[in-house]
């Protein structure tokens, strides 16, 4: 099998490159056009009033974690994610506490129902649809309006995805904001690249500001004068990365329908298999971001890194999502700690996540089922 196989990549036609170029020969190549056409089309696809392209998913979070959050507020998350959900909530002085997962990957939302019964300093929820698999929408507005609580989604892993209501994951149903990233390994790229969607006009107004330097004009001001009201950042995405968002975005649903075939292909191979289990039965709500088995390396003849190395010396990149955070060093300093997340420390003893995205080929995925199956049976 010729070309390295990675557990994700982007897939780019002849037309993202078009546009680019097209793009690069404009007037504009940092912000212009393409990014107010990018977001309107992105507010539109997500059924939200509002969206706030920003330079990567990271942005996206700090910035709504510094509109949305006082200091010192306590924050319900998951341990189950990047490091980029639980960093943005200590930029911005507030405090995650990490809620132990279900059996799909995602936050316990019982756990946190029960967590903030107890606790009426936790004022806010950061919930991750892992995997591209939408948490239950309902309970989430429930804990929104009985605890009436900040809810944010982030969306990194869900664009493409639908609810149980046909609405598109990330369309804030439930949710103060919903953020976004379009790194090559996600669902669509925009190179580099992230978003806000919101139906707050006055949230999405902060951030537009907040992206660039805290800045605000306003139409009975001087041509060139300009008012810092908030100490915010260059955040800002430019053309060329919105171009390619653009021509992505027209593809995206097809890029879900391909994952949904290759989800398919590799639950089939492991229906009867005892040592390798999808993570979760085929769900059509999810836009399969990643494809993640549990293998049971009790009964292996080889543990996870040696099946990495195998797996890699045949050409095919595998990856964990994710090591809980709390066993992060940074965490770990700030006095974090794993006991009350016994599922989260058994997910992870087990979780491989196989190669899945759009450009990933039948043949291509034959050869990763068949390799798998071999190193694992031994
Ligand atoms: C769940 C989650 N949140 C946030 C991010 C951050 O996005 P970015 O890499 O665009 O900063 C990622 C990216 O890997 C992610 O997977």
């Amino acid at each position: 099998m010729s070309g390295f196989i990675p557990y994700g990549r982007q897939s780019i036609f002849d037309d993202d490159i078009d546009a680019v170029m097209e793009t690069l020969r404009s007037d504009f190549i940092t912000t212009g056009p393409k990014v107010e056409d990018f977001e309107n089309a992105m507010a539109e696809y997500l059924g939200t009033n509002h969206a706030v392209a920003v330079s990567n998913g990271t942005a996206a979070l700090h910035l709504a974690s510094l509109a949305l959050l006082e200091p010192k507020t306590k924050v319900l998350t998951t341990p189950n994610t990047f490091l980029a959900t639980s960093n943005s909530i200590i930029y911005a002085g507030a405090k995650p506490l990490f809620v132990d997962i279900e059996d799909d990957g995602n936050i316990d939302l019982k756990l946190c129902e029960e967590m903030l019964k107890k606790d009426p300093e936790i004022k806010a929820l950061y919930a991750v649809h892992f995997s591209g698999k939408p948490v239950d929408q309902e309970y989430l507005s429930y804990l929104k309006n009985r605890f009436d609580i900040i809810v944010v989604e982030d969306c990194a892993h869900s664009l493409g995805a639908t609810t149980k209501s046909g609405k598109k994951a990330g369309g804030c149903e439930c949710s103060d904001a919903s953020t976004f990233s379009f790194h090559p390994v996600k669902n669509m790229t925009s190179a580099e690249g992230g978003l806000i969607a919101t139906n707050d006009r006055n949230l999405c107004e902060k951030l537009k500001s907040l992206r660039n330097h805290g800045v605000v004009r306003r139409p009975d001001m001087a041509p060139w004068e300009y008012e810092m009201q908030d100490l915010g950042f260059n955040y800002r995405i430019n053309d060329l990365q919105c171009a390619l968002g653009l021509s992505q975005l027209g593809k995206l649903d097809s890029f879900i329908a391909r994952r949904h075939e290759l989800a398919r292909r590799y639950d089939t191979a492991f229906e009867n298999d005892d040592l390798i289990e999808p993570l979760y039965p085929f769900d059509k709500h999810s836009s399969y971001h990643l494809y993640v088995v549990l293998i049971d390396f009790e009964r292996t003849s080889i543990d996870r890194s040696a099946l990495f190395h195998a797996m890699r010396s045949k050409g095919i990149g595998l990856q964990v999502h994710y090591i809980p955070i709390v066993l992060q060093p940074y965490y770990k300093r700030l006095g974090y700690e794993e006991k009350k997340l016994p599922k989260a420390m058994r997910y992870y003893e087990r979780a491989v996540s196989l190669p899945i995205y759009a450009a990933l080929t039948d043949e291509k995925q034959m050869f990763v089922i068949d390799t798998l199956k071999e190193i694992v049976h031994g």
